[in-house]
């Protein structure tokens, strides 16, 4: 689902790119380390300022970054120039172009709960997902996104929503291992999960 107009304000400013880069990496790093040399993607991009701090703090070598708006990976691409390593394209996260167990690691910067259907987007990022990849994830909750408050502001599904723990558990379904979590309130959350080898 793309973003509305608030929404896009949020996202499309330096403020969010200040608090990817000094709240939500220190977090993700500590909880899952970097992924120096893999092959990564990142679902719902937004502005690029994702696909940087993949690649400039986590280490990986290319980074692939979808965005299911096209002005977004425009955007991206504008922003971050012709940085080698990083690729921005126009994807949905349910159906993606890469082959399976291609990707060592995916990153999830608060996407998923705009996915209607959010179950299929797990599925098929463990389906490129090789053995061993490692999901970085940071996602907001079901208290937050039907709160009526937030449902004046921002458009998100408001059906099929999920909480921390139901988010975890998808993965663990798919055979995924936790190995770091924080919630912030009931309404936002990171995790570190990583596919068996
Ligand atoms: C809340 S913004 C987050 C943007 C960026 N990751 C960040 O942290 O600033 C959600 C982004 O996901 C994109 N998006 C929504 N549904 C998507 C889908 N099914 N597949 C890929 N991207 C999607 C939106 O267009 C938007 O850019």
């Amino acid at each position: 689902m793309r973003l509305n107009g608030f929404e896009r304000l949020v996202v499309n400013n330096p403020v969010r790119a200040w608090l990817q880069h000094h709240f939500e990496t220190p977090r993700l790093l500590e909880m899952g380390g970097r992924c120096d040399g893999e092959l990564a993607l990142e679902i719902g991009g937004g502005q690029g300022e994702g696909a940087r701090v993949i690649q400039q703090r986590f280490g990986a070598s290319e980074v692939v970054s979808v965005d299911l708006d096209l002005a977004m990976s425009q955007r991206a691409r504008q922003r971050c120039g012709e940085t080698p390593g990083l690729h921005f394209i126009q994807a949905d996260c349910t159906a993606l172009p890469l082959p399976s167990h291609s990707v060592g690691a995916l990153f999830d910067f608060g996407v998923i709960h705009h996915v209607p259907q959010w179950q299929d987007a797990v599925v098929e990022l463990d389906r490129i997902a090789r053995p061993g990849a490692r999901l970085y994830a940071m996602e907001v909750y079901r208290a937050l996104i039907c709160h009526p408050l937030w449902r004046r502001v921002l458009e998100h599904p408001q059906h099929n929503r999920f909480s921390h723990d139901e988010f975890i558990e998808a993965w663990q379904q798919q055979g995924w291992q936790l190995l770091g979590q924080q919630t912030l309130t009931q309404g936002m959350g990171w995790a570190v999960l990583e596919k068996p080898r």
